[in-house]
C-alpha cells in the first residue's frame, strides 16, 4: 500500500492534496506538537475536516507527547489508523486498546533509534507497526538503510504465524529506497515529498507502487 504525506503538500490546499491522489491507499497525516518533535504541523479540527472532505482513509502519525490522552480522540475524529510512538507513551497497551475501541486501527511507531526487541510481547496489541526511517520531524529527509534490520524481524514474526501487523515505513521512500524496503517485508509505504513533488502525484503514487511489487 502507499501512503503519500501530507507533510509535504500545500497546507493551504489540503482537500486538494487528498484529491491530487486518488489512486493511494491511505493518507498519511503527519501531527507534530512542537514538543516530540521540534515541529508544529496539524490537529484534531484539521483531521475532522479532512476526513469530511476526502474518501481516503487516513492515517494519523501523532509525533506528539502524551499520546494515551490524546490518541482515541483522532479515532474518534474519523482517523482508519492512529499510530503513536512508544517512546512517549505511558500505557502503550491501554492507549492502543481504547484507539480500537473508538473504531480505528491501531499503530505503534519507532523512531530509527527505538529497538524493537523490548515491544515484540505488546505488538499483539496494534494492527500496525510504522518504522521510521528518518528522525521525525520533517519531510524530505535521507532514508537510513540500518532501519531495515527492524522490518526483517517484524516481517519474520509476521511470516511465522506470531503476529497480524500491517508493517510500515515513513521516511525517505521515493523510487531509489522503496524496492529494499518492500523486499525487507514492509506492507505500507509513506512517501511525502516523493509524491508531492511530483508534476503527477497519482502517477508517483502508481509508479511506487509497481516499484515495490516487482
Ligand atoms: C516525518 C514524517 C513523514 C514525512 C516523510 O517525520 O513522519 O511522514 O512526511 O516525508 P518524506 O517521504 O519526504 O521523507
Ligand atoms: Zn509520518
Amino acid at each position: 500500500m502507499i501512503a503519500p504525506s501530507i507533510l509535504s503538500a500545500d497546507f493551504a490546499h489540503l482537500a486538494d492534496a487528498a484529491d491530487s491522489v486518488s489512486r493511494a491507499d491511505w493518507l498519511h497525516v503527519d501531527v507534530m506538537d512542537n514538543h516530540f518533535v521540534p515541529n508544529l504541523t496539524l490537529g484534531l479540527p484539521v483531521v475532522k475536516s479532512l476526513h469530511k472532505a476526502t474518501d481516503l482513509p487516513l492515517d494519523c502519525h501523532l509525533m506528539i507527547t502524551d499520546p494515551d490522552r490524546w490518541a482515541p480522540g483522532y479515532a474518534e475524529a474519523g482517523a482508519a489508523n492512529v499510530t503513536f510512538h512508544v517512546e512517549a507513551a505511558a500505557n502503550p497497551i491501554q492507549t492502543a486498546r481504547a484507539i480500537r475501541s473508538a473504531g480505528a486501527l491501531a499503530g505503534l511507531s519507532l523512531k530509527p533509534g527505538t529497538a524493537l526487541d523490548p515491544y515484540f510481547e505488546i505488538l499483539k496489541e496494534f494492527d500496525t507497526l510504522l518504522i521510521m526511517s528518518v528522525e521525525p520531524g520533517f519531510g524530505g529527509q535521507a532514508f537510513m538503510p540500518e532501519v531495515l534490520g527492524k522490518v526483517t524481524a517484524a516481517r519474520r514474526a509476521v511470516n511465522a504465524g506470531h503476529l497480524r501487523l500491517f508493517i510500515e515505513i515513513d521516511g525517505g521512500i521515493g523510487e531509489d529506497t522503496i524496492v529494499q524496503a518492500a523486499e525487507a517485508g514492509v506492507d505500507v509505504f509513506v512517501a511525502g515529498s516523493a509524491v508531492y513533488a511530483a508534476d503527477d502525484p497519482d502517477r508517483a503514487v502508481t509508479r511506487l507502487r509497481e516499484l515495490a511489487r516487482d
